[in-house]
């Protein structure tokens, strides 16, 4: 049987030779089979078809950075079980996915990252200078030629970020470190200063200029706080909309130097119950633990959604877990 080599298969089928790798470990090139330690295709081997979900492009605005515990991937899911509602409310606002993927033309959103609030403000009110700001910042990485000299910018940026005070550099500075940093995390460490470290990326593009003027046209009409979540739910009503989402129980929850605890999640119960009894719709996302299910085991629905995780590069381990969305309508 005549071979290919995996380099030579994805010049032939015009795809990435990664992908090529991740279709033979997934079993879907027939007789391909592994020769010290590459892999080698039947020469007549026909291209598998994709079965990859294709993600939609969407037309409207989209987070404009990357975030821990982020939405994007199901967003839909969680949209689609929301009612028709007066104002909407997200208190755990982080990258927005949520809130993106409704786009109502008022309501609050909020967050305790008083930075990243800061960040959505200066894009309401000066999308083209922050665009201006973030553009002189990714001009300065990119012409670097090294990767220590990248590293240094990183660092010497990342210092400068923590000692300022607010300005549009500063939120130009976050989007940087979002994009440049170790796989877009945000966490602060028991100073309050952003502490993670450099991401080694070669060529960075830390915004996308349409996309940023969507996101300023679209929360014209948002009011933004930053906040303890309560406090930003004060004034909803009856057929208002609180969609929260908070920091998970048993998962990464250090995005500010006070964490969220136990405690803090029966608290968040409390309010939702509170909310409940004035009227309004309230969905919550949490992880499907037994923790989350007694928490909230007085609700109407506890719905679970699953989310394709990845840890680390390879297509095996990839894995599907679920989380839930509690309803209490
Ligand atoms: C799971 S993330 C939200 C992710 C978001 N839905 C998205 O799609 O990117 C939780 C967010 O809650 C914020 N947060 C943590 N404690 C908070 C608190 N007590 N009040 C308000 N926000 C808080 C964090 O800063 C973080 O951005």
């Amino acid at each position: 049987m005549e071979l290919l080599s995996a380099k030579n298969a994805a010049i032939k089928w015009g795809i990435s030779q990664r992908r090529v790798v991740v279709l033979c470990s997934e079993g879907r090139i027939p007789n391909a089979q592994i020769v010290g330690n590459s892999w080698v295709i039947p020469q007549d081997a026909t291209r598998p078809n994709d079965a990859r979900k294709k993600i939609e492009k969407k037309e409207g605005p989209r987070p404009f950075l990357k975030w821990a515990g982020g939405k994007s991937r199901i967003a839909k899911e969680v949209v689609k079980e929301f009612p028709d509602f007066n104002k909407y409310y997200e208190p755990f606002l982080g990258s927005g996915a949520v809130y993106f993927e409704v786009a109502p033309q008022n309501g609050v959103l909020n967050d305790l990252n008083t930075n990243l609030i800061t960040v959505y403000k200066h894009i309401k009110d000066q999308p083209e200078i922050i665009i201006q700001e973030m553009d002189i910042i990714q001009k300065e990485y990119n012409k670097l030629e090294t990767d220590e000299e990248k590293e240094k910018l990183y660092y010497s940026l990342r210092d400068e970020y923590n000692k300022k005070e607010k300005s549009i550099r500063k939120s130009a500075l976050l989007v940087f470190l979002n994009k440049a940093g170790w796989n877009g995390m945000y966490r602060e460490n028991s100073k309050g200063n952003f502490n993670i470290p450099f991401g080694k990326r070669k060529q960075l593009s830390i915004y996308d200029k349409d996309n940023i003027l969507k996101v300023s046209k679209n929360i014209q009409g948002m009011n933004f706080m930053s906040g303890n979540y309560a406090d930003a739910v004060k004034d909803a009503k009856a057929g208002d909309l609180i969609y929260f989402d908070p920091p998970y129980f048993e998962t990464f929850s250090d995005y500010q130097k006070q964490g969220f605890t136990d405690k803090n999640q029966e608290e968040l119960h409390d309010l939702a119950i509170e909310l409940s009894k004035k009227g309004c719709y309230v969905a919550i996302s949490n992880s499907n633990c037994s923790k989350t299910r007694n928490l909230y085991k007085d609700f109407k629905r506890i719905i679970e959604i699953p989310i394709t995780q990845t840890i680390g590069s390879k297509a095996s381990s990839r894995k599907v877990i679920t989380e839930v969305l509690i309803l209490n309508y």
